[in-house]
């Protein structure tokens, strides 16, 4: 299964991703890695990997659909078979989105549907929910809404923060991510409607 890692800063879930690869517990290649930030931290360590690199900056270009259209460009030359989106801060068009359909995947910080867009762990403990978590799931054109591939749930305490909770969470994303990986590539998989069936 080859992999193109779309992200744009710290890089957890891509280390997580690249570490379960390198110890042989995920079957598959990192192709890429995208960025639109030059110089961020997961960029940094795909270099030091040894991974194939590339900044894609898009201050550097003059519109969304340019940005894209050069990120598209790699993508055709490296082939992966999933666009593996771990903190890449750009939403994606809908002709891009409608060219990878069920290929490009993401992570949110949070049950969803419950707290879309940014700042979920905050949303969650204002609304003083008493479970969270993560979400893997298949992009669509809306925000955070595509087909959910795994889900992996943390306990809110009485005395979090967002800063606490997320730390929390975090840690269950990387286990996430790694297994909805895992999941796509070993067992076969259909979607029906907005399930995701694995046989
Ligand atoms: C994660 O919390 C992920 O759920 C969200 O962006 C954050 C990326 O973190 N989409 P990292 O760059 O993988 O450490």
């Amino acid at each position: 299964m080859r992999l193109a890692v779309l992200l744009s800063g710290r890089g957890s879930n891509f280390n997580a991703i690249q570490q379960a690869i390198a110890a042989g517990t995920l079957n598959a290649e990192i192709v890429c890695v995208i960025s639109n930030r030059p110089g961020v931290p997961g960029i940094v360590r795909a270099r030091e990997l040894g991974l194939t690199v590339h900044e894609i900056d898009h201050k550097a270009h003059s519109s969304r659909l340019d940005h894209e259209a050069t990120v598209l460009r790699v993508l055709k030359e490296a082939k992966p078979d999933f666009l593996v989106l771990a903190g890449y801060m750009r939403l994606l068009s809908s002709t891009f989105i409608e060219e990878w359909r069920h290929r490009i995947i993401n992570i949110h910080p949070s049950l969803l549907p419950a707290f879309p867009g940014v700042d979920a762990q905050k949303q969650a403990v204002d609304y003083g929910v008493k479970v969270s978590g993560c979400t893997v799931h298949f992009v669509d054109e809306n925000l955070d809404t595509g087909p959910i591939i795994v889900q992996r749930t943390v306990e809110v305490r009485d005395d979090d923060t967002a800063e606490t909770l997320s730390a929390r969470i975090l840690e269950q994303e990387h286990i996430a991510y790694v297994s909805a990986l895992t999941l796509l590539a070993t067992r076969t998989w259909r979607i029906e409607g907005r399930r995701v069936l694995f046989e």
